[in-house]
């Protein structure tokens, strides 16, 4: 354990018993740098509806049981939010083991297309819950790339201003996703993605979360509890 965890734990010692845990903080609304609009709330309000009815079965037999602990885990809201906003064009920045990238999946019509990026490849990522399989009929594909830097993102800008919905789950180190973010701007994404981003309750996500001024929407507890933000990436405010 680090020094600075240590002394955390000393002057906040956990008021739970718990081997997993984040430090965060709440915020009052007025220093919220945007607020939900109609479009977050009403799409939340549907999506939620939609995650409490839809079980994640087969990629439970592949990930286990933890993908439909929800609320919790997100998987059972992404894939409900495919379904509700009826996205044909996904973009996930953080593959990983590919267990969200599945559960959207599972939601994509047959024209549908996923794509996956991450500096690792899935093969590279073990244990992971990916097969040749998944990527057959040409929804799902991965891309290796940085998108940190403008250059690599702009290359797939078609990609990118194609997007109906956004999820943002890489590194959460404070820097990378205020890149991710600032690429977004420059870019600019002319469909209004929602875009999401997880683990906004995290220390060092705390400030990039505040400061996005697109409208947005704390949807931490029928999401992931170390936070799930949505954004509505609406043209007007870029
Ligand atoms: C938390 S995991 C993603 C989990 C996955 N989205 C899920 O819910 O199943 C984070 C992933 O982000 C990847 N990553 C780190 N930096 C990245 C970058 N600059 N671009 C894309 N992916 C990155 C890591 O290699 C890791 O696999």
């Amino acid at each position: 354990m680090n020094i600075r965890k240590l002394l955390l734990r000393l002057i906040l010692p956990p008021p739970v018993p718990t081997r997993h845990r984040l430090y965060s903080m709440t915020l009052p609304p007025d220093v919220w740098k945007s607020r939900p609009n109609a479009r977050l709330i009403s799409l939340a309000l549907r999506t939620v509806a939609r995650a409490q009815q839809l079980e994640l079965r087969d990629l439970a037999q592949r990930a286990g049981d933890a993908v439909n602990a929800w609320p919790g885990e997100h998987y059972r809201l992404v894939a409900a939010l495919v379904a509700e906003l009826g996205a044909k064009r996904i973009v996930e920045i953080g593959t990983y083991q590919g267990t969200a990238a599945l559960a959207m999946l599972s939601q994509l019509p047959s024209d549908g297309r996923i794509t996956t990026f991450d500096v690792i490849p899935w093969r590279q990522i073990q244990p992971n819950v990916l097969r040749d399989t998944d990527f057959a009929d040409g929804r799902l594909r991965q891309e290796i790339a940085d998108l940190q830097d403008f250059q690599t993102l702009a290359q797939y800008r078609e990609v990118f201003q194609g997007a109906d919905f956004i999820f943002v789950d890489a590194a959460k180190d404070g820097i990378m996703e205020q890149r991710f973010i600032e690429n977004f701007r420059r870019l600019t994404l002319p469909r209004r993605p929602l875009v999401m981003f997880d683990d906004v309750r995290e220390w060092k996500m705390l400030r990039i979360w505040n400061e996005i001024t697109e409208p947005k929407l704390d949807l931490t507890s029928f999401g992931h509890w170390t936070g799930t933000g949505w954004v509505d990436w609406a043209p007007t405010s870029q």
